[in-house]
């Protein structure tokens, strides 16, 4: 386990990193650059240290779909490598259920409890309202009461937007550990009668914890892209300011994902090439160091011309695991590095792609000098129950702050004023009475 170190407070010392420099500002560039005085800091890295996912007990097999829509098992998998696909059944499963329980295992795996996260960055194209944020409702769940948090919206690219937001946060100093989510109920936006969406999509959830260390290594560079001229090309038309859900938007079916296959299929086999291309060169690696690569697992076909053919990064080194799962959209690169991990595809020192492209249009890339140890850790029966416990007492705290909150709600805050819920009307909640309208006396001609 890469062992994480708080940098120490300004002031005290430490190593400088390199000297930053201005340029247009009128100095002499020949000379020297003084040492900026005030707090000295050392160099900072963000490293992945645990990892978790979770998806529903129920599976879809292309054999089901072919009772559902005109398809076939032969046509899915020669076009998009699936085989099936798993999906909240139970109305109970929801993006939050999905996410706390992944959040759950990759802080168990840290070692480290939901009180010390900084930050919770959910990413989510199905959140579980449109406000408040899904990653709220699990910072409540998980206890995580010192975490800010917020949602991402960057589609199937969020869980590497989400990597580059945390990655900021802690080089910034802001944050030690910060937890990124992806999670989907996608089978609740797919229109199960449109044969052309419904085979590919499937729900799950994966989480990692990214933490402060000065070990060198760990996410090192991160490339973001977005074209909004392809918005509509993969798009839930419905429900938003543009067109608010109306009973004419459902009974039509604008709630449901609508698809340009085709193009969307084109703009991924271009960007994952380029975007890959980008974060190697940034962190100084080439293609042929690369040991892992975890692309986005929409599309087998997909991957095979964008990293395979164009990068010719050879297959035993690219992690497929969408025959399983299907497209999880940001769910698929979390939930295929757990899996990775499990298959001892990874192993510290290793150079290691995440790639990723969705609506948006949206693309992002990071690449990793891996350094945390991957082996697995034996449950430890009293630190299991102790987090068992932090849960518990998290959801009573939850239960004790609503009970407050209602208290509140119903007290008087005047206390010379009765209590509002008394049946008593309170003087300033009456409704001023308008004075009488005179009823202008009426002519003899209008009767
Ligand atoms: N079962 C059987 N036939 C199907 C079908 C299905 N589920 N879906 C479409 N077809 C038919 C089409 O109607 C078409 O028939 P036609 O030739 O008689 O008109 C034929 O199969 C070929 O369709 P086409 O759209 O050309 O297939 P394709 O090879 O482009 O594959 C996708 C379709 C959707 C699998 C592919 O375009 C794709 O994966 N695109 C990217 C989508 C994606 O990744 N989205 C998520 C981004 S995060």
């Amino acid at each position: 386990m890469v062992e994480v170190k708080q940098i120490p407070p300004a002031g005290e010392p430490g190593t400088n990193g390199a000297a930053g420099h201005t340029k247009g500002s009128g100095q002499d560039e020949s000379q020297p650059i003084a040492a900026p005085s005030g707090p000295v800091y050392q160099p900072r890295y963000a490293h992945i240290v645990g990892w978790g996912y979770h998806v529903p007990a129920k599976v879809i097999t292309n054999q089901d779909l072919e009772q559902i829509v005109d398809t076939n098992d032969e046509w899915i998998r020669t076009r998009t490598g699936i085989a099936e696909r798993h999906v909240a059944a139970d109305p109970k499963e929801t993006s939050v259920t999905l996410a706390v329980a992944a959040a759950r295992k990759a802080l168990e795996v840290a070692d480290v409890p939901a009180s010390k996260l900084d930050l919770i960055i959910c990413s989510t194209t199905t959140p579980e309202y449109s406000f408040p944020a899904t990653a709220c409702l699990i910072q409540d769940a998980l206890g995580a009461h010192n975490a800010g948090a917020f949602d991402l919206s960057a589609a199937c690219s969020g869980f590497v937007y989400g990597l580059s937001m945390a990655r900021g946060q802690i080089l910034a100093g802001d944050a030690e550990y910060v937890l990124v989510i992806g999670t989907e109920t996608l089978s609740r936006i797919v229109d199960w009668t449109d044969r052309e969406t419904c085979i590919l999509f499937g729900d799950g959830a994966g989480a990692v914890l990214v933490a402060a260390s000065e070990v060198p290594g760990g996410i090192l560079a991160v490339d973001l892209g977005s074209d909004g001229s392809g918005g509509d090309t993969l798009i839930v038309p419905a429900g938003g300011s543009a067109m608010p859900t109306s009973l004419e938007t459902v009974s039509s079916g604008m709630h449901y994902i609508k698809m340009d296959g085709k193009a969307v299929f084109r703009f991924a086999t271009r960007v994952m090439a380029s975007a890959t291309r980008k974060v190697l060169d940034r962190a100084g690696f080439t293609t042929d160091e690369v040991d892992l690569v975890v692309p986005h697992q929409a599309n087998i076909r997909i991957i095979q011309n964008s990293v395979l053919n164009q990068l010719k990064i050879p297959a035993d080194k690219v992690f497929v695991n969408l025959e399983r799962y299907g497209n999880t959209s940001t769910a698929s690169i979390p939930i295929a590095l757990c899996e990775a991990i499990e298959a001892g595809k990874l192993k510290p020192g290793y150079k290691v792609v995440f790639v990723g492209f969705g609506a948006g249009l949206t693309w992002a890339a990071c690449a990793i000098d891996w350094r945390t140890p991957v082996e697995k850790q034996s449950t430890d029966w009293w630190k299991s129950t102790r987090r068992q416990a932090t849960y518990g007492a998290a959801a009573a705290r939850s239960m004790w702050k609503r009970a407050v909150r209602w208290v509140y709600d119903v007290l008087p805050t005047d206390p010379e004023a009765p209590a509002r819920d008394d049946g008593k009307e309170r003087e300033k909640d009456k409704i001023p009475q308008e004075a009488p309208v005179k009823e202008p006396a009426r002519s003899k001609e209008q009767g």
